[in-house]
C-alpha cells in the first residue's frame, strides 16, 4: 500500500515525539511492505517564527492533499500574546479540524497492565483492563461559535451551537464504536441547564431507538460524568461528548491511566480521512531535554494505519510492541522510568 502522510511537529515536545513516531511508521511499512511517503511541514508557533503564520498556504495545501495527517502539538508561551484568532491553537489546530471536516475525534483511555501502579486511583477501582473511548464532537459548539470582547472591554461572550445534524453524524461515530466494544454509550450533557445539551439528549435518545437498539444508552450531566470517571470508571465503555465536555473529560481519562502521555486521538471526517495526535499539548516546559513520552504520538500512528488506511494488523503490531516494551519495564519518566524519548521508538521497533 502506497500511502501519503503530511507530518506536522509543531512546538515544544512535538518534533521529539513526531520524530519517534516516524521511525516507527518507517519500520512498519519495511516490515509488512508499504510505502509511507512522509514529508514535513511547519504548522504552529514554529510556522509563525518562519513564516508569520501558524498555518501557512502550503502547509494546509499539504493537509489537505495528503492520505493522513500526524502532529505533535502547537503553542507554547511564546505566542500567548498573539490576537485570539492568530494563536497557534485557533489559527494552526482549530482551523485545521475545521476546513477538513475533522468533526469526529477518538480518544481512548485504557490502562496497560504494566501501568496499573501509575494510575491514581486505587487498585480495586481501576480492576483489571479499564478500558474507554472518549467520542468528542471536534467542529461545533463553543470552540467554533461567536467570541466577541464588548468595545468597553468589560464583558465579553463565547455562543456556543449545535444542530441536529451534527449531534446525530458524532452519536452514529460513536453507536457505531460502541457496537464493536461493550455495547454502551454514555452521553454526556448538561442538559438542566444548556438549550444545546437538551437538543443534544433528545437527538441522542431519537437516534438510538430509531437505529442503534443493540446499543445501551444512558445519559449523564457532565459534572457527575467528572466524578463517576474517578469513583466508577469501569461503568464506562463510549463517552459521547460535545466538543468541550471532551476536553475536558479526556484529560481526566488520561490521568486514569497513570500520564497523559500515552493517550491516542484520531481527528476524522466520515469518509476515513484524518489527523493524528496525541491528546497532550507541547510542554514547552519539558522540550529539549529528550525527557518525553512519545508513546502517545506512536499510539496515534497506530490509530491512522487502523482508522485511515484499514491496516488493522499492523497497528495492532505496534499496539503489542508498546505493551511488550512497558511489560518489560521500560517507560519513560512521567511514568517513573528513565528511557529518553529518542530510545523509545527503536525500542518500539525492536518489538515489532
Ligand atoms: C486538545 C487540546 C486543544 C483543544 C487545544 C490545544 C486547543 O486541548 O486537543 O484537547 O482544546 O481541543
Ligand atoms: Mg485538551
Amino acid at each position: 500500500m502506497k500511502k501519503r502522510i503530511a507530518v506536522t511537529p509543531g512546538d515544544g515536545i512535538g518534533p521529539e515525539i513526531v520524530a519517534e513516531a516516524v521511525k516507527v511508521l518507517g519500520a512498519v511499512a519495511e516490515k509488512f511492505g508499504h510505502e509511507f511517503e512522509m514529508t514535513t511541514y511547519l504548522v504552529g508557533g514554529a510556522a509563525y517564527d518562519a513564516f508569520g503564520d501558524c498555518l501557512p498556504d502550503e502547509s494546509l495545501a499539504a493537509c489537505k492533499a495528503a492520505d493522513a495527517i500526524l502532529l505533535g502539538a502547537v503553542g507554547g508561551p511564546k505566542y500567548d500574546k498573539l490576537p485570539g484568532p492568530q494563536r497557534p491553537e485557533k489559527r494552526a489546530l482549530l482551523t485545521l479540524r475545521k476546513e477538513l471536516g475533522l468533526f469526529a475525534n477518538l480518544r481512548p483511555a485504557k490502562v496497560w497492565s504494566a501501568l496499573k501502579n501509575a494510575s491514581p486511583l486505587k487498585a480495586e477501582i481501576i480492576d483489571e483492563g479499564l478500558d474507554l473511548l472518549v467520542v468528542r464532537e471536534l467542529t461545533g459548539g463553543v470552540y467554533f461559535g461567536k467570541h466577541e470582547r464588548a468595545a468597553d472591554g468589560q464583558s465579553a461572550l463565547d455562543l456556543m451551537p449545535y444542530s441536529v445534524q451534527e449531534i446525530e453524524r458524532i452519536a452514529r461515530v460513536a453507536f457505531d464504536a460502541a457496537r464493536v466494544r461493550g455495547k454502551h454509550v454514555t452521553s454526556v450533557d448538561k442538559a438542566n441547564v444548556l438549550e444545546t445539551s437538551r437538543l443534544w439528549r433528545e437527538t441522542v435518545t431519537r437516534l438510538q431507538a430509531a437505529e442503534y437498539p443493540d446499543v445501551a444508552l444512558d445519559h449523564m450531566y457532565v459534572d457527575n460524568a467528572a466524578m463517576q470517571l474517578v469513583r466508577a470508571p469501569k461503568h464506562f465503555d463510549v463517552l459521547l461528548t460535545e466538543n468541550m465536555f471532551g476536553d475536558i473529560l479526556s484529560d481526566e481519562a488520561s490521568q486514569i491511566t497513570g500520564s497523559i502521555g500515552m493517550l491516542a486521538s484520531a481527528s476524522l471526517r466520515s469518509d476515513g480521512f484524518g489527523m493524528y495526535e496525541p491528546i497532550h499539548g507541547s510542554a514547552p516546559d519539558i522540550a529539549e531535554q529528550d525527557i518525553a513520552n512519545p508513546v502517545a504520538t506512536i499510539l496515534s500512528a497506530a490509530m491512522m494505519l487502523k482508522y485511515s488506511f484499514g491496516l488493522d494488523a499492523e497497528a495492532a503490531a505496534i499496539e503489542r510492541a508498546v505493551g511488550k516494551m512497558l511489560d518489560e519495564g521500560l517507560a519513560t519518566r512521567d511514568l517513573g522510568g528513565e528511557l529518553k524519548c529518542s530510545q523509545v521508538g527503536g525500542l518500539v521497533i525492536e518489538r515489532l
